[in-house]
């Protein structure tokens, strides 16, 4: 059992924003649990996080985080792991124009982009409950976006098999604001636990998810040069963000 002191759990930290985000915690002497569908990238990512701070812990978990089940056997694993987890970042995330499809047959952006992040503050809620002995307040950090606006309304019956894909202001739009309203509604009695929900938005930035065409809009990649800035800025506004949310 790992000395679980000030341990965060992040998913999604082999690219973009979430590998900016691992090296900021672990300067700041976090341990991190790192959840990632990629043995290979995790591997490498511990390695470089042991080689700067080889006095911290850092433990690779490897999931398919669009699959109920790994959700499942990741969490109970991380479980066995911690008895006290005092932040969860949920930063994976899909975009794509594409029809993906869960192993349960769940469209890919609802089940990666808003069923996991809530599954995983189910499973791992003891743990985080008692992070809070660490830390002021125990956070959860869920990651939407501003393409949120564009949705008018949200038919429930069409989340899980929608009748079209639609790239950034289509499902991805949709699964994030779902994300947004489940968080909300899961706020008032996380607080009584001590641990407090945060939904941010870490704003147009250059990684690879808003680098291809692949359910960016054209108009979005032409200004993308101009608007986006870099993730390791995204990043650090966004911790700076959070910790000033943590009472
Ligand atoms: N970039 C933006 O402008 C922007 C704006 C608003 C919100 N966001 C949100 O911020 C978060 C991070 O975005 P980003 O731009 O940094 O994305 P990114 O560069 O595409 O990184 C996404 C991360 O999620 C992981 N991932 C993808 N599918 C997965 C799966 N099925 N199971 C486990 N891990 C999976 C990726 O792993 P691999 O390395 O294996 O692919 C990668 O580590 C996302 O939730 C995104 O929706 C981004």
């Amino acid at each position: 059992m790992i000395n679980s002191k000030k341990t965060a759990v992040l998913t999604g930290s082999t690219g973009g924003i979430g590998l900016e985000i691992s090296k900021i915690l672990a300067k700041q002497g976090w341990n991190l649990a790192l959840v990632n569908r990629s043995q290979e990238k995790t591997n490498f990512q511990l390695e470089e996080l042991h080689k700067s701070h080889p006095s911290q812990e850092f433990t690779g978990f490897i999931a398919n985080l669009m699959d109920a089940s790994d959700i499942n056997r990741v969490a109970a694993e991380i479980r066995s792991e911690y008895t006290e987890i005092s932040a969860l970042y949920n930063i994976a995330g899909l975009l794509t124009d594409k029809r993906i499809m869960s192993p349960q047959n769940i469209e890919g952006h609802f089940a990666l982009n808003t069923l996991a992040p809530y599954a995983l503050t189910q499973l791992l809620r003891n743990q985080l409950g008692a992070g809070v002995r660490n830390i002021q307040q125990t956070v959860i950090v869920n990651f939407s976006s501003s393409a949120i606006n564009a949705v008018k309304e949200i038919d429930v019956r069409n989340l899980t098999n929608p009748e079209s894909i639609g790239g950034l202001m289509g499902a991805y739009a949709t699964s994030k604001t779902a994300l947004t309203a489940v968080s909300a509604l899961m706020k008032e009695e996380l607080l009584k636990d001590g641990i407090l929900i945060q939904v941010v938005d870490p704003g147009p930035t250059k990684t690879s998810m808003t680098g291809s065409s692949d359910g960016m809009p054209w108009y979005l990649l032409l200004l993308r040069p101009l608007l986006f800035k870099p993730a390791k800025l995204q990043a650090q506004r966004l911790i700076s963000a959070v910790e000033s949310a943590v009472s």
